[in-house]
């Protein structure tokens, strides 16, 4: 599916000297205005209320969730896969964080701001994120068995830790497609391993599965879409006050949904995680929150739009604006809905 990013054979040399080049030209994550999770996390864990982690693949994305943020008061996660950061260049993507950063700044907010590496795959793909200025990562072990799974992240975080950076694991498994890696059925975590995982591995934070899964299909028509909150009960239980990350999260909204099909686009049975059952889960030890489906969603439906309604246009910024604003907009009323994270910082305005 991503074979249109790839280099032509052509070209592949030019590429992969790029790619090298990439690698070796980095920042320290300070030296760009981010923070590591830490304070955040704990924070937020005080306070209850969870931390917004957007995911971003370019300058409109990141611009729409800090000013959303900046505006609101609210921590910021900005998050980066590794088929963003194919996309984007492990270059670009800390200096767009820097410049989110300042946009923050420049509005009058003191909001922090992390970069995070979503679903890292492996021990290099972290090395590279850290050397260019990721100030956070995370290691994606769920689908290896247990011992697995603790071994690998044990490894990062012994190599994430000499920089201050923040790691992140995950088990259980969330159903659904992440970047290559697709599962048919959950497996929920299992409270009985959790203290095990992270006093063995060291992690900052852990993800867990209790019902949520990427993308826009989460729940099958006439399923009830509800999440495993006892789980989540029981694993708080195990590990109090410990950092608890929440993946595929996205609520699907209809609006977006009617809009992207009003202007020409396909969505069938697209159903999300109703925001109260997430809002409930937001108030505990649950410190992260990742949402990347309704961000796409609402940035598509509004590009649709404009095309739609003004066939002539073809200004890039009169779509791709619009779609910031949408994004923009949206992500405001969810720090509200869900997050509960207004007004943890200074706001800001434009
Ligand atoms: O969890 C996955 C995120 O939604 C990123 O998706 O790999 O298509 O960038 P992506
Ligand atoms: P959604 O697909 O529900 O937005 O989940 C995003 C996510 O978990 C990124 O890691
Ligand atoms: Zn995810």
């Amino acid at each position: 599916p991503r074979s249109t990013l790839s280099p032509s054979s052509a070209t592949s040399d030019v590429y992969k000297r790029q790619n090298s080049r990439r690698a070796k030209m980095g920042y320290n994550y300070r030296d760009l205005g981010l923070t590591n999770t830490k304070e955040m996390f704990a924070k937020a864990n005080k306070e209850g209320y969870a931390v917004p982690a957007f995911n971003f693949n370019n300058m409109e994305m990141a611009m729409a969730i800090v000013e959303a943020c900046a505006e609101m008061g609210s921590p910021v996660i900005l998050q980066c896969s590794k088929g963003a950061l194919k996309y984007m260049g492990a270059d670009v993507a800390p200096l767009l964080a820097k410049a989110a950063v300042d946009r923050a700044r420049n509005m009058g907010s003191d909001i922090p701001v992390a970069l995070h590496l979503d679903h890292g795959p492996d021990l290099e793909t972290v090395k590279t994120c850290i050397e260019a200025g990721f100030s956070s990562v995370m290691i994606d072990g769920s689908h290896y068995d247990f011992a697995k799974n603790i071994q690998v992240s044990k490894e990062v975080v012994d190599y994430a830790h000499q920089f201050d950076v923040s790691v992140e694991a995950e088990l259980g498994v969330l159903a659904g497609i992440e970047d290559d890696v697709k599962a048919e059925s959950h497996t929920y975590t299992n409270p009985d391993e959790v203290e095990e995982f992270v006093t063995k591995t060291g992690v900052d934070s852990l993800a867990i599965a209790i019902g949520t899964s990427h993308g826009a299909h989460k729940f099958k028509p006439g399923e009830d879409p509800k999440l495993r909150l006892d789980i989540l009960k029981e694993i708080e239980r195990r590990i109090p006050g410990f950092p608890i990350v929440l993946h595929g999260s996205s609520a699907v909204p209809k609006q977006y949904t009617d809009m992207i099909k009003q202007y020409g686009g396909e969505v069938k049975d697209a159903i999300g995680i109703p925001d109260s059952e997430l809002r409930k889960a937001a108030s505990s030890a649950v410190a992260k929150i990742n949402v990347d489906t309704d961000g796409r969603l609402a940035f598509t439906a509004a590009i649709r739009r404009v095309l739609g309604t003004s066939p002539k246009e073809f200004d890039p910024r009169k779509y791709l604006g619009a779609a910031k604003e949408e994004m923009k907009a949206y992500y405001k009323t969810k720090i509200v809905d869900v997050f509960g994270s207004e007004g943890a910082y200074k706001k800001g305005s434009l």
